[in-house]
């Protein structure tokens, strides 16, 4: 029997995209069948998301909120910090009950976590219930995994590094006016915490007209949002031969016809060069919003993360933007509890928050990676001074948004309504041009347009606002 299955794979691995997936509606039958998946990172991790629903997409599934009614669970997952794959771990192990409640049912797992060859082998001993592992940059090859499951493999894995850019792949997008296109994938700078250049490979950037081409489609389609996608955009096209830099693809975008927005993420700061934030301004469909994660203010602890710049560096170009315009919106990451962060270090970077007023900050205790260089760093500090730290931290920034946000009353800011707001009844919530979350009144059927509204009040993580009547 074994050696029919092994034959079976064999010959999967063979087939033609065509002919894997006629076999696979044929096995499937002819009863509808769902898919439920859910990623669990960042935007890229999304997308990637959205990628795999198309690929389900083309082979006929239907998608489900709820992974009880579920034909097919594909759980896409982060490895960014250990918190992030405990969560995935006690899903995977909660499924079990519902594979035995469902022996047909297919679990599969994707995403950065199964990069990392020790969990792809706990995945492959400690979780019977799965099915299947599918590696980070081999979307396009779920059909031929799938397949084998359906013909009675056990287990089917595939997490070799292929090219996976979006022009292979059809997408089943989250919203219908805000898009993600990711234009390059992996990275380079091996900052010493960080797991993604493992589990993601070395920067490969799409070509100009691809992305171009795409984005040109998504506005015919109507979208007013396009996010760019990459671990450093501002590296954009290093890896092209000096075809074309970031700053060069931002025009290009700008250029396109049509009423729409472009935000970027994420910029390393070692690359914020004056050029690109000169084209912020000069380009106005650009979002006049800067998301540069600082990670820490201690110099000392910028070297040892191996980030690149200093903290008198960084303030530099926040001091080049706020020449320009003085009330330029600024967000970032930071990490507490770096290992051996001093209250020293832990200080320069309540200091240069204090400086910098950042609008907003997403702020991470330091989990420590298997596989990069801080794992290895000797760690001082216990987990109660860290939990102090973060708490010191969120306190001040909310001092800082609180009074921040006040710049905005009585002005008149552009939004993109994306949504009913939770808080405030008969509201619409939407971001702002600066990345700033505005709620204001209004009808549903106002959400994925764009609406100028007054700022009539300001809270510490929104301002709320009047429609103004165009
Ligand atoms: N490429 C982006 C950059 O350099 O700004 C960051 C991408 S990373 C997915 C998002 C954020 O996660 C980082 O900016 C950092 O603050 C945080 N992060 C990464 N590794 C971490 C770790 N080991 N512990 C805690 N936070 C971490
Ligand atoms: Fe991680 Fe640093 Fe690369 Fe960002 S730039 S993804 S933090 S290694
Ligand atoms: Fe993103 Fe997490 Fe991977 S942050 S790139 S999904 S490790």
């Amino acid at each position: 029997m074994w050696y029919n299955v092994i034959l079976q794979i064999k010959k999967v691995r063979a087939m033609s995209n065509s002919e894997i997936k006629e076999k696979i509606k044929v096995l499937l039958g002819s009863k509808q069948k769902y898919a439920y998946v859910r990623s669990f990172g960042c935007q890229l991790n999304v997308s990637d998301g959205e990628k795999i629903k198309g690929v389900l997409m083309e082979l006929g599934f239907g998608f489900t909120e709820d992974e009880k009614n579920a034909d097919l669970i594909i759980l896409n997952t982060c490895a960014v910090r250990e918190s992030a794959e405990d969560r995935v771990f006690g899903i995977v192990g909660s499924m079990k009950k519902l594979k035995e409640l469902k022996p047909e049912l297919i679990i599969g797992i994707a995403g950065c976590m199964t990069a990392q060859s020790h969990v792809a082998e706990k995945i492959r001993r400690s979780y019977p219930q799965v099915d299947i592992v599918l590696g980070t940059s081999a979307i396009s090859k779920l059909p031929g995994l799938l397949l084998e499951c359906l013909e009675g493999k056990k287990f089917s894995a595939d997490i070799s590094e292929y090219d996976d850019f979006s022009e292979a792949v059809v997408q089943v997008r989250e919203s219908s006016f805000k898009a993600s296109v990711p234009i390059m994938f992996g990275c380079n700078n091996f900052c010493t915490y960080c797991i993604v250049p493992y589990v993601r490979g070395r920067e490969r950037s799409r070509k100009p007209d691809d992305i171009i081409s795409e984005v040109r489609t998504l506005v015919s389609e109507g979208y007013k949002e396009i996010m760019l996608l990459g671990q450093n955009v501002n590296s954009y096209g290093n890896d092209l031969d000096g075809e074309v830099s970031f700053p060069q693809l931002l025009k290009s975008l700008n250029d396109i016809e049509g009423d729409f927005m472009i935000r970027f993420m994420s910029s390393h700061p070692k690359d914020a060069s004056r050029q690109l934030i000169d084209t912020i301004f000069s380009c106005e469909k650009v979002a006049k919003h800067l998301h540069l994660p600082l990670q820490s203010g201690s110099s000392e602890i910028l070297r040892r993360m191996n980030r690149r710049y200093t903290a008198e560096k960084y303030l530099e170009t926040v001091d080049y933007i706020r020449s320009i315009d003085p009330d330029f919106s600024l967000t970032t990451d930071l990490i507490v509890g770096f290992p051996d962060e001093t209250n020293e270090d832990f200080q320069a970077t309540i200091d240069i928050i204090k400086r910098v007023k950042y609008d907003n900050i997403y702020s991470f205790i330091y989990s420590k990676r298997s596989g990069t260089k801080a794992a290895e760093m000797p760690d001082c500090n216990d987990d109660t001074v860290k939990g102090q730290r973060m708490r010191t931290l969120l306190e001040v920034q909310r001092e800082i948004s609180t009074e921040n946000y006040k710049r905005f009353i009585g002005r008149k800011m552009r939004v993109l309504a994306d949504g009913v707001s939770r808080k405030h009844e008969g509201f619409l919530t939407g971001k702002s041009n600066e990345f700033i979350i505005v709620e204001f009144e209004g009808e549903p059927s106002l959400i994925g347009q764009f609406v100028d509204v007054e700022i009539t009040d300001a809270m510490n993580w929104a301002v709320v606002g009047k429609k103004i009547n165009n």
